[in-house]
C-alpha cells in the first residue's frame, strides 16, 4: 500500500529541485512515512560477514543519510544495511547550490556537495539515539515484523582544507568506536580538492599506517573491534590497482568497497545524456547511477581476482535493477550498495532485487547468495560482458 502511494509520488518528487526532494524524502523517513516489507528476508539472502549476520546483502550507500538521520528507518525498510556519512570531524556547508543534478533520462546523478555534513558531535548524538531506540526495539516482544537489528556503518572523511588528512580518519575512528558496527575510509569522493591524491601509493600506505595502529591501540583501550573498509574511485588506472589492492591487503584492511562516483563522463556519453539532460552532462561533481554501472563492475572484478578471495567487497555503482544487482554479485561482491537507483525506482527495487537473488541462488543450486560471489568476474574484469 505504501508502495503505490511512494509509486505517485515520486513524479512529485522528481519535479522539486534534487536537494529539496531529498530533505522531503529524509523528512517522511523521519516520520515513519515509508513502505515496509511484508516478512523476514528469505534466509538464502543472509550471511555473515566479519562476524556480522546480514540479513540481506543490500544496504544504502553513503552520501543518502550525511548526519545519521535515518539510519533505523532504512533498516526497517528492508535494507540490509545502512552506511551514513560521510561525516568529517568539524561541521561544513560544501559547496555553494546548485551542486545536485538529475539526468533523467540517464538514470544518472551529478553531485559535487562536498561533504556537507553536521560534523562528529552531531552525528555521534543522532547514533547514540538510533542505538538507544534499537536496544529498546530488540526487547523481546517489541520487535517489529524485521527486527531492528541492522548494521550500521560509519563513512569517514578528511575536512576541507584539512592540513593533516590522515587526521582526521583517525578522529573517526576515535569518535564512532562504539558506535559504528564498520568503518568506510572514503579517499575517493571527486568533491573535496585533493582527497583522492591519499589513494597514490606512498601517501596510502601512510594514512593506512596511521589508521591501523589508531585502530590497534582502540581494542588495546576496551573498545569493539570494528573492521576497516576502504572505498576507491572508478577512475583509478587499470594498472594502479594492483599496487592499490596489495596495500590495502598488507595493511589488513577487511574489505574494499568499489566504488565511489566517477569524474568521467564516458558511461554518459555511450549511454546517451538525453536531450533534455545533455547541458547538464558538464557539470563538475561525480556522475553516479547508471552510466557508472559498467566502468565501476569491471574495476570491481578487477579487484576481486587481484584479492583473490582474502577480503569481502561492497559493490557500488549503478544498481537500478535486480538484472544489475546479480550482476555485481557475480563480478565479485559480497555485499551491495545503492543510492542513485533508489531515486529512480523509488524503494520497491528492494524488493525485486531480493526476489531475483533468490531466484539465482537456487538457479545456481546454492544455500545462500555466497553462492553467486564472483562466478563471472574473469569475464567482467575482461571486460568482454556486453
Ligand atoms: C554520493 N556518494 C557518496 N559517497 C561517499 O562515500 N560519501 C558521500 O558523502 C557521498 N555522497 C553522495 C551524495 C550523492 C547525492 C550521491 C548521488 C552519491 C556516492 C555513493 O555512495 C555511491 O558510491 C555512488 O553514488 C554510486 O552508487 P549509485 O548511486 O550509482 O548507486
Amino acid at each position: 500500500m505504501l508502495s503505490a502511494v511512494f509509486n505517485m509520488a515520486r513524479p512529485l518528487l522528481l519535479a522539486l529541485d534534487p536537494e529539496r526532494a531529498h530533505e522531503a524524502t529524509l523528512a517522511a523517513l523521519e516520520r515513519g512515512l515509508y513502505p515496509r516489507p511484508q516478512g523476514p528476508d528469505a534466509p538464502q539472502l543472509a550471511q555473515s560477514v566479519w562476524g556480522l549476520k546480514f540479513p540481506n546483502p543490500l544496504g544504502i550507500a553513503a552520501g543518502f543519510d550525511k548526519n545519521a538521520r535515518v539510519a533505523d528507518a532504512i533498516l526497517e525498510m528492508g535494507f540490509g544495511f545502512a552506511e551514513v556519512g560521510t561525516v568529517t570531524p568539524e561541521p561544513q556547508a560544501g559547496n555553494p547550490r546548485p551542486r545536485v543534478f538529475r539526468l533523467i533520462e540517464a538514470r544518472a546523478v551529478i553531485n559535487r556537495l562536498g561533504f556537507n555534513n553536521a560534523g562528529h558531535g552531531a552525528v555521534r548524538r543522532n547514533l547514540e539515539r538510533a542505538r538507544a531506540r534499537r536496544a529498546r526495539a530488540t526487547q523481546p516482544g517489541l520487535t517489529g515484523i524485521t527486527g531492528i537489528t541492522g548494521i550500521i556503518g560509519v563513512n569517514i572523511g578528511a575536512g576541507r582544507g584539512s592540513e593533516d588528512r590522515a587526521a582526521d580518519y583517525v578522529r573517526g575512528l576515535e569518535a564512532f568506536a562504539a558506535l559504528a558496527d564498520y568503518f568506510t575510509i572514503n579517499i575517493s569522493s571527486p568533491n573535496t580538492p585533493g582527497l583522492r591524491d591519499l589513494q597514490a601509493p606512498e601517501a596510502l600506505d601512510a594514512l593506512l599506517g596511521r589508521v591501523m595502529t589508531k585502530r590497534a591501540a582502540l581494542v588495546d583501550d576496551g573498545q569493539p573491534w570494528q573492521p576497516i573498509v576502504v572505498k576507491l574511485a572508478p577512475d583509478i588506472e587499470d594498472d594502479a590497482i594492483g599496487p592499490i589492492v596489495q596495500t590495502l591487503l598488507r595493511h589488513g584492511v577487511d574489505g574494499i568497497a568499489v566504488s565511489n562516483t566517477t569524474t568521467s563522463r564516458a558511461g554518459l556519453l555511450r549511454g546517451g545524456a538525453g536531450a533534455r539532460n545533455a547541458h547538464l552532462a558538464n557539470e563538475p561533481g561525480g556522475l553516479s547511477g547508471r552510466p557508472l554501472f559498467r566502468r565501476s563492475t569491471e574495476l570491481l572484478a578487477r579487484v576481486y581476482l587481484e584479492c583473490g578471495g582474502a577480503v569481502p567487497l561492497i559493490g557500488i555503482g549503478g544498481i537500478d535493477s535486480p538484472e544489475a544487482a546479480l550482476a555485481k554479485m557475480r563480478a565479485g561482491a559480497t555485499l551491495l550498495q545503492l543510492y542513485t537507483g533508489l531515486i529512480y525506482e523509488g524503494p520497491g527495487l528492494l524488493g525485486r532485487i531480493k526476489r531475483r537473488l533468490v531466484e539465482a541462488v537456487e538457479e545456481a543450486d546454492g544455500e545462500s547468495v555466497g553462492a553467486l560471489i564472483g562466478s563471472a568476474a574473469e569475464a567482467w574484469a575482461a571486460g568482454t560482458i556486453a
